[in-house]
């Protein structure tokens, strides 16, 4: 495989973002409070979660489901694509980030419910499912990498027809071309495309998307 001109994917995404996801303090707090907590910088690139926010808005979404909160980051473009009285609920395995992200988005939406809940997200929706939590318009996958599909079956078990489901890092600069790939988050994504694409109830493509490496967003409609 040839390798990619890093230089050249930096450029073009700021280029991006520039056009369209200029500056915002509120976005900036979030990664800065990340980085004071020892955080990895593993949160979506402006870019996509204008990406996000956009879809969401597409499809008139008010009730979201995400699957890896991390600090808050994405859950931010996620609630602000809401209206008012939406919903985002947001599931978390580490207490510390649940808790640091509540605060910021506490402080970052006001006119949406947002739920971080704690606790593996597989356990979480089972018992969302057991409870019988309303279907959700959105769900955007961005936990553990290797658990991706069964993410993708509980999910439509919360989903009704025309919910769009969302996953990050599905290309992961090309290592998912490779079967024989020792990564298992690059094995966990291509388990993911192919469950994706092979799924009678989806329509789905994936986006590349740029940055520092090659990555990508797949993109699926429940019919
Ligand atoms: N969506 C965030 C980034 C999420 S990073 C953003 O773009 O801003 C992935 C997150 O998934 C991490 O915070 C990690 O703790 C969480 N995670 C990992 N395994 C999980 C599990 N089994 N259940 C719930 N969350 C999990
Ligand atoms: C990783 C996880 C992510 O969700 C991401 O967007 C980038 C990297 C990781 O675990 O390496
Ligand atoms: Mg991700």
């Amino acid at each position: 495989m040839q390798p990619v001109d890093a230089g050249l994917l930096e450029h073009i995404d700021r280029y991006i973002e520039a056009l369209s996801a200029p500056v915002d303090p509120t976005l900036d707090a979030c990664l800065q409070r990340a980085r004071a907590a020892g955080l990895p910088a593993i949160n979506v690139s402006a870019a996509e979660g204008k990406l996000l926010y956009l879809l969401a808005r597409l499809i008139g979404a008010r009730r979201v489901l995400e699957i890896g909160t991390l600090a808050g980051y994405s859950a931010i473009w996620l609630a602000r694509a809401l209206p008012a009285g939406g919903v985002l609920v947001t599931l978390e395995i580490d207490p510390a980030c649940a808790e640091l992200a509540r605060r910021t988005l506490r402080q970052a939406v006001s006119h949406v419910t947002v739920d971080v809940r704690v606790g593996d997200a597989a356990a979480t929706l089972r018992e969302l499912i057991a409870r019988g939590e309303p279907a959700f318009d959105l769900v955007f996958i961005d936990a553990d990498k290797p658990r991706y599909v069964e993410y993708l079956e509980l999910a439509l078990r919360l989903a009704h027809a025309g919910t769009v489901i969302l996953a990050d890092n599905v290309v992961r600069h090309g290592t998912v071309l490779d079967p024989a790939a020792e990564d298992a988050n690059a094995q966990g994504a291509r388990a993911y495309n192919a469950a994706v694409a092979a799924h009678p109830q989806l329509e789905s493509v994936i986006v590349p998307v740029l940055r520092e490496k090659l990555d990508g967003l797949s993109i699926a409609l429940v019919r």
